[in-house]
């Protein structure tokens, strides 16, 4: 057989396990795996001493979004590049309906924000934000190729929040069409009395961006996502908590999930390297985002999450603001543009305190990053490993070499990141996007545009409208060999 392809020689990481060998790809799949290929008259990329994992994919982010009174500041064209660099080969961004308009249009919208631009395959959740007038226009989405849907449960100044009858009633269609609802899980009407209680000049100038935190304990997550547990409960649709970033929201997914419920869990790698004490800095403010960051509590129970099994995907929630957006709130919390860059750094983030301090394992790490995420999403077998068939999305990262986080030689438009000044290993030495290589020797060399828009067919564990699959499981308290059960449910 002739490649056109051939990675030689690097510690290549596989749903069965990891092998010092080749890797064989021919146009735009992957086609061999082997310890010796002939690479004759193929391009060799040279991966000795070097892990070879499968392109990561971002399932929350949202690129050029209207938010908060702006603009997010990273558009298909720098964040897709500031993805590549990160080994990241497949986005899924939110598709949001302008006021008044359908879903149709939420999704036409997003489709010309990337066209033309994007590095890499993409694709959108199709958000409801009046399930009155939305309802009726779910199954034609599903028809043109969109199984994943979003809720927020606050957000009313937006115009895009859901109450409890559009979460119950978008649960039901998902139980009825086999796709899944994401949800943006914080209580609402707790959490604006608690922002009233707060928002005087005086506690302004005390607190400054400290009252982000101050104005969202915990329980404002945790009560969110246990009603929306309930609802997925009660109507058997597949549920998928979006960011979660609570210790009592991983205990609460936890319990559901030992008793059947079909909630699946994500986390953002910011909830699990940063914690609020960000918000007493000089510059505090950036750290803005929604959920805010918590307690290294917090942080400490969703790592343990992610080694359990019921925290199934590592994203970023990207969602850039620079900090001349970010000067819009002149001391008042409450006009902070939410969102952080995140792109760039998910992969070093996660491969640097993850598997390099002890977390997670490597192959852990593949299975939060890219193989859960492409089944969870409806992508796999197509993206989220590496095997014979898949596209030939890989990320190449050397095992310790560091880049210090710097923005101004970061692909990121943010003119500032969370972590800068951050030794981090994990950048993409070379990235692959369906055999074209488009990160070599650190550097972007890919062309705008030639990235693709997925279509799908399922969503969620059970990837049909049969009965889901975690549902199956008896009840009773979760043992080791139950958990191990509901993460091999996700890695099948
Ligand atoms: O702060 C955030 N996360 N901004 C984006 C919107 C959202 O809630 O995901
Ligand atoms: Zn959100
Ligand atoms: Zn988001």
């Amino acid at each position: 057989m002739t490649y056109s392809v051939v990675v030689k020689g690097g510690n290549v990481i596989t749903p069965a396990g990891a092998f010092v060998g080749d890797i064989g790809i021919s146009g735009e799949k992957i086609t061999a795996l082997g310890e010796d290929l002939d690479a004759k008259g193929a391009t060799v990329i040279d991966a000795r001493g070097h892990h070879v994992l499968p392109g990561v994919l971002d399932v929350h982010v949202h690129l050029e979004l209207p938010f908060c009174g702006t603009v997010s500041a990273d558009d298909y064209r720098s964040g897709t590049r500031a993805a590549a660099r990160g080994g990241v080969t497949t986005v899924i961004d939110f598709a949001i309906p302008p006021a008044g308009g359908t879903l149709n249009d939420a999704a036409d919208i997003w489709m010309k924000k990337a066209e033309g631009k994007s590095l890499i395959d993409y694709t959108f959740h199709i958000c409801i934000t009046k399930f009155a007038e939305h309802k009726d226009q779910i199954k034609g989405m599903v028809e043109r190729g969109f199984t994943t849907f979003k809720e927020f449960m606050i957000y009313e100044s937006e115009g895009w929040q859901s109450d409890d009858r559009a979460l119950y009633g978008t649960l039901e269609k998902m139980r009825e069409y086999g796709t899944m609802l994401l949800v943006h899980a914080e209580s609402a009407r707790v959490l604006d009395e608690l922002i009233a209680r707060h928002h005087t000049p005086e506690m302004m100038k005390k607190f400054g961006a400290r009252l982000h935190a101050m104005t969202r304990p915990n329980f404002v997550e945790a009560e969110a996502i246990q009603r929306a547990v309930q609802w997925s409960e009660a109507t058997g649709g597949q549920l998928y908590i979006v960011h979660m970033s609570t210790a009592e929201g991983t205990d609460i997914i936890r319990a559901a999930q030992g008793r059947g419920v079909p909630v699946i869990a994500e986390t953002c790698v910011q909830y699990l390297v940063l914690d609020d004490s960000v918000f007493g800095r000089e510059d505090g403010h950036l750290f803005a985002c929604c959920p805010q960051l918590k307690k290294p509590a917090d942080s400490r129970r969703l790592w343990e999450g992610l080694h359990r099994g019921e925290v199934s995907v590592i994203s970023t929630d990207t969602c850039t603001f620079n900090r001349e957006q970010k000067a819009m709130w002149e001391g008042d919390w409450t006009k902070i543009p939410m969102g952080m860059p995140g792109l760039e750094t998910l992969l070093p983030l996660t491969y640097t305190k993850g598997v390099l301090e002890g977390r997670l394992t490597l192959e852990e790490m593949c299975m939060k990053l890219s193989t859960n995420p492409a089944k969870i999403m409806g992508l796999y077998p197509r993206k989220g490993a590496i095997m014979v068939g898949a596209d030939a999305d890989l990320a190449i990262i050397h095992p310790n070499r560091t880049h210090e986080v710097n923005p101004s030689k970061m692909e990121t438009n943010a003119d500032w990141s969370p972590f800068e000044g951050w030794d981090l290993a994990g950048f993409s030495r070379t990235t692959l996007s369906r055999g074209d290589v488009i990160v070599d020797d650190y550097k972007v060399v890919g062309k705008a545009g030639r990235g693709r828009w997925l279509p799908r067919t399922t969503a969620g564990l059970a990837g049909s409208n049969a009965e889901p699959r975690m549902s199956r499981l008896s009840r009773g308290p979760l043992s080791p060999l139950r958990t191990a059960l509901i993460e091999s449910l996700v890695s099948q």
